[in-house]
């Protein structure tokens, strides 16, 4: 039986969970919380949505870590999301006791599961998940370059007109101040961006992409935004379950490629079955590489952040 766990049945889980059933590619979504009735509810919700969808997933609700045994996929996304004017790190010590806690129970009952972090800050809880679970690092990544390409390829087609299927987006680096969009990556029908926006008018899409998260936030005034990174995270979860090997940028651990080691990253990485099954390196400007080195560098200082709460 193929099974996708979600840890946290709040608006990014249960969306998760919603997108991931209505694909209709498990036997079974089970949605855990530590609210009782919370999952129970939601997923009684949405199995009375399936003969209207048209999907036979079953949904499970529970605050029983036994239901989630032999999970193929776990996506964690227990913990607090910001308010406004605080930024991903404000989050760390309170979600940290949570995703270590949560990777504890996991593991415990599946543990040969593909672990996929989307609690903020997002970097230092897949490096804690990593380290709490044991599992080798293939099999842990996190969510943040997919929803970050996205919200640029939005800002990409808004600003141009074009169709947004049209847009090719692609960011990399952390999810954070240091995101490295990659403009010489991105497209419009085909057409390099260089050539059909000005540097000034890329700029801005750059840094608007890089607040991308607390504009939603600001907006919102309560939560953070659960739409389209609900859609970035049951991407991902697809190209495992179902083994696509398709390309995606994922904060994955890097062992020497675009020259840098031993950190959890933003990089294109190729998904299947195993996890993160290859690191794909494209070829970057100076600028971009720079960036992106600058990235790990500034990902390495917080888990140190990390280690410290923990000592
Ligand atoms: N175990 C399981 N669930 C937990 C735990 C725990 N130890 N602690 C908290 N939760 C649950 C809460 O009960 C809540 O239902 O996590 C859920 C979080 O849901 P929301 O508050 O709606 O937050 P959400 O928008 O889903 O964001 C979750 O994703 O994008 C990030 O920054 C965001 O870190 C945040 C996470």
């Amino acid at each position: 039986m193929s099974k996708v766990t979600v840890v946290g049945a709040g608006k990014y889980g249960s969306t998760t969970a919603q997108r991931v059933a209505e694909a209709d590619i498990v036997d079974e979504v089970v949605m855990t919380d530590i609210v009782e009735g919370l999952p129970q509810g939601l997923a009684l919700d949405m199995n009375e949505s399936r003969p209207i969808v048209r999907f036979r997933t079953k949904v499970v609700g529970t605050n029983d870590y036994a239901d989630t045994a032999g999970s193929d996929v776990v996506v964690i996304t227990a913990g607090l999301p910001r308010k406004p004017g605080m930024s991903r790190m404000d989050l760390l010590e309170v979600n940290a006791k949570i995703v270590r806690d949560v990777t504890d129970k996991i593991v415990a009952h599946s543990p040969d599961a593909v672990i996929i972090v989307v609690t903020n800050p997002l970097d230092q809880m897949t490096t804690l998940a990593a380290e709490v679970s044991g599992f080798p690092r293939r099999r842990v990544m996190g969510q943040a370059g997919m929803l970050d390409s996205a919200r640029m390829a939005h800002f990409i087609a808004e600003k141009t007109g074009a169709d947004i299927l049209s847009v090719r987006a692609i960011t990399l680096g952390s999810h954070g101040p240091t995101m490295v969009p990659v403009p010489s990556l991105c497209s419009v029908d085909g057409k390099p961006l260089t050539e059909v926006l000005s540097k000034e008018e890329i700029d801005e899409i750059v840094e608007r992409t890089r607040k991308g998260g607390a504009e939603i936030v600001g907006l919102l005034k309560t939560g953070s935004a659960y739409f389209a990174p609900s859609a970035a995270a049951a991407a991902m979860v697809r190209a495992v379950v179902l083994d696509t090997k398709e390309t995606m940028p994922v904060c994955a651990w890097v062992e020497g490629q675009y020259g840098v080691s031993d950190v959890y990253l933003g990089v294109p990485a190729k998904l299947g079955a195993a996890g993160v099954e290859e690191i794909v390196e494209f070829d970057l400007t100076d600028e971009e590489m720079a960036a992106l080195r600058e990235a790990a560098d500034a990902v390495k200082e917080k888990v140190a952040t990390l280690d410290s709460l923990e000592g």
